[in-house]
């Protein structure tokens, strides 16, 4: 049977396991750093859900999570330098110990903006977890504070990530044909 996904992959980049593995390391220290300050954990979607449900579980400190929907790219390949809330926290930042939970940092730009918004709103602390990292793209001065993996400059997808909208389900991390895109 034609796999509608994975035939569409150069090749896997990480696999599941090494997801897991990593993300269990992140949840170990998280939950040393965040002993006793029931953080919030902030969910940026869509590409983080996956990411988020599975780092919460690694996490043994009690936490609270909302969800955040902020649009820089709509469906271009390229930033559209343009941020837009399109989906609000439900809960007040006021005094919280906030966690911001990311896929992947490309520019810097969405993170960027969003931390001057949380501070705005008189978050107590932000700091940012991101599972994957693409330094040399960074266009902005925003370094995470949780880093799963730096990645090349490659188009990915896979595990939250999407290309239009599509590969979110895949459950590795992996090199989109570039056929595919172009
Ligand atoms: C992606 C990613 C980050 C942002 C990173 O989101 O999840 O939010 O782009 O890029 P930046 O560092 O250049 O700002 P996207 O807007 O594609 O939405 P999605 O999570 O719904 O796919």
């Amino acid at each position: 049977m034609i796999n509608e996904l994975s035939q569409d992959i150069e090749r896997i980049l990480v696999t599941e396991e090494e997801i897991q593995d990593r993300i269990k390391t992140l949840g170990e220290q998280i939950s040393k750093d965040y002993a006793g300050k029931n953080p919030l954990v902030i969910c940026i979607l869509k590409g983080a859900a996956f990411f988020m449900t599975d780092l919460v579980r690694y996490l043994t400190v009690k936490c609270e999570m909302d969800f955040m929907d902020i649009d820089s790219y709509g469906d271009a390949t390229v930033s559209s330098g343009q941020v837009k809330i399109v989906k609000d926290l439900s809960t007040s930042v006021d005094g919280r110990n906030v966690l911001i939970v990311e896929d992947i940092i490309d520019t810097g730009r969405t993170l960027h903006h969003l931390k001057e918004l949380l501070a705005l709103r008189k978050a107590k602390s932000v700091r940012i977890c991101t599972l994957l990292d693409k330094p040399e793209r960074r266009e902005f001065g925003l370094t995470p504070d949780y880093i799963g993996l730096e990645v090349p400059n490659e188009f990915v997808v896979g595990y939250g990530l999407d290309y239009r909208q599509h590969y979110r389900n895949l459950p590795y991390i992996g090199v989109l044909k570039a056929d595919i895109y172009e």
